[in-house]
């Protein structure tokens, strides 16, 4: 039988999965991997990549990004948000809907691929948006190429209105009959705008009134609802930017009882607290917040129990002048983490807070089950796309927010010291990042290849399409 032709071996490194981590010579052949050997077996190939000392990693997946674009491009767009994602190691990524217009119907869904498909570094899917107008949209939306759904139950940037419980229920019956994931944005939101309209009146501007406006019940609340609907309907949900321990004990009961649900959480919620306030003032402002210390231990704890599937960023670019107010209502929610994910949560890695199996479990191969990305995606084995972050786990350096690829420099986390770095990133098997410079060209991306698990939708007989069949 004629060999397969190698175009590129990635040698002498160490090839990391969430069960082990072997030194492994990794062969490429096209945009897949045809081999993981012994290391020296592979015959040389054409391109080589020497990575001896360093760690071979399934490159990330973030279940949670804003590029912006159509709508607020001088934010972002889909070029610098996916050349920032290849330069921190992330080689797929998942677009949130609540650009302008907001992705909620196929013409808006129609811009929004274009640009993507023009401009993309790393691959992507897109999220269309479920509200309370839209439910007519779904089928169609799910028939033209959207790769889940998002719900905004409480406001963010965008000031989309949170649907009705009605309309969610809807929604959520049939996206069940698809085996469609919808991502939730979980926080109550009559009590965040009675709380913050009262703060206001009483002229409170402070960094803390954010908060203050957003206690954990909000979310406790919206969570349950969430999979109330979740659990009723069969629908896959996903929990976005998880922030406190407070409703952990409903995901957890919730996992327990067979409810397919995952739940993200982000480096700002495991690593910063009410503490940094001071430091960063507005610019910290994010939903849900970060909030006081405490929190961020039960995350973690959340992570290795099993509770919280995986880590995504919340990449959430802005401007200067829109996070640089004293009046905290004045100052946009979000700030930009695609390309900073990984080398702090590596540095975490090097300070003992999760291993590096972990890692690679919590950073792709669990989104990839999320998504139905697996084994394409997520994995480094013989048949997967070749999407690989090639990790130096001993240089490190101070984050300058200069040095983001993304429109948006206001991170909270400039001035950060990592203690790794992401060398080279592939996706379906080019290099796109060769020595921590971007080389890809725009255009390279491609909409994710899914396949969810079958669907298993749950009292249908009392969904609103059978309710509303004339009987006699
Ligand atoms: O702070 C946030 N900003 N949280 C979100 O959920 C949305 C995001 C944005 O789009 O700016
Ligand atoms: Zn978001």
């Amino acid at each position: 039988m004629e060999q397969e032709k190698v175009d590129l071996v990635i040698r002498g490194g160490t090839v990391v999965s969430p069960s082990s981590s072997i030194k492994a010579d990794v062969a490429i052949s096209g945009q897949k991997i045809s081999a993981v050997s012994s290391q020296g077996i592979l015959p040389r190939a054409e391109h080589e990549i020497d990575a001896e000392g360093l760690y071979v990693l399934p490159g990330a997946i973030d279940s949670h990004v804003h590029f912006r674009e159509p709508g607020y491009a001088y934010k972002e767009d889909w070029a610098t948000g996916t050349a920032a994602a290849a330069c921190g190691g992330t080689t797929s990524v998942f677009e949130m809907p609540n650009t302008n217009p907001p992705t909620g119907t196929l013409e808006a869904l129609a811009l929004k691929q274009e640009c993507a498909s023009r401009q993309a570094h790393v691959d992507y899917g897109i999220y269309g948006l479920l509200d309370e107008n839209n439910i007519e949209n779904l089928e169609a939306l799910i028939e033209n190429g959207v790769s889940g759904f998002k719900c905004f139950m409480g406001n963010t940037f965008g000031n989309l209105p949170a649907p009705s419980d009605g309309a969610i229920l809807e929604g959520f019956e049939i996206l069940s009959r698809h085996g469609y994931r919808c991502t939730v944005h979980a926080e109550n939101p009559s009590i965040m705008a009675r709380r913050q309209a009262r703060m206001e009146a009483a002229g409170r501007t402070d960094t803390l009134a954010h908060l203050a406006a957003r206690p954990e019940v909000c979310a406790v609340e919206a969570v349950g609802r969430a999979v109330a609907f979740a659990e009723w309907t069969g629908a896959r949900l996903h929990i976005a930017h998880k922030s406190s321990k407070d409703a952990l004990y409903i995901l957890k009961d919730a996992k327990a009882r067979g409810v397919d649900v995952t739940v993200e959480t982000c480096p700002h919620y495991l690593l910063m607290s009410t503490d940094d306030t001071d430091r960063l003032g507005g610019q910290m402002r994010v939903n849900p917040p970060i909030r006081e210390p405490g929190h961020a231990e039960a995350l973690w704890e959340g992570l290795h129990d099993g509770t919280i599937d995986m880590i995504a960023t919340d990449h959430a670019p802005h401007q200067p002048e829109e996070k640089d107010s004293k009046n905290i209502w004045e100052c946009d929610c979000g700030f930009p983490g695609v390309e900073t994910q990984m080398p702090i949560m590596l540095t975490q890695v090097n300070q003992g807070r999760l291993s590096l199996q972990q890692y690679v479990k919590w950073s792709a191969h669990a989104p990839a089950h999320a998504w139905g990305c697996y084994p394409n995606k997520g994995v480094i084995q013989a048949g997967s796309d070749a999407d690989i972050a090639i990790v130096d786990m001993g240089s490190g350096s101070m984050i300058d927010r200069e040095m983001l690829h993304s429109k948006s420099k206001m991170t909270v986390w400039h001035g950060f010291q990592t203690s790794a770095s992401v060398e080279w990133t592939l996706v379906r098997g080019a290099v796109v990042v060769e020595k921590g410079v971007l080389v890809g060209k725009q255009g390279h991306g491609k909409p994710v290849q899914q396949n969810m698990p079958t669907p298993a939708p749950r009292n249908q007989d009392k969904s609103m399409e059978e309710i509303v069949k004339i009987r006699f």
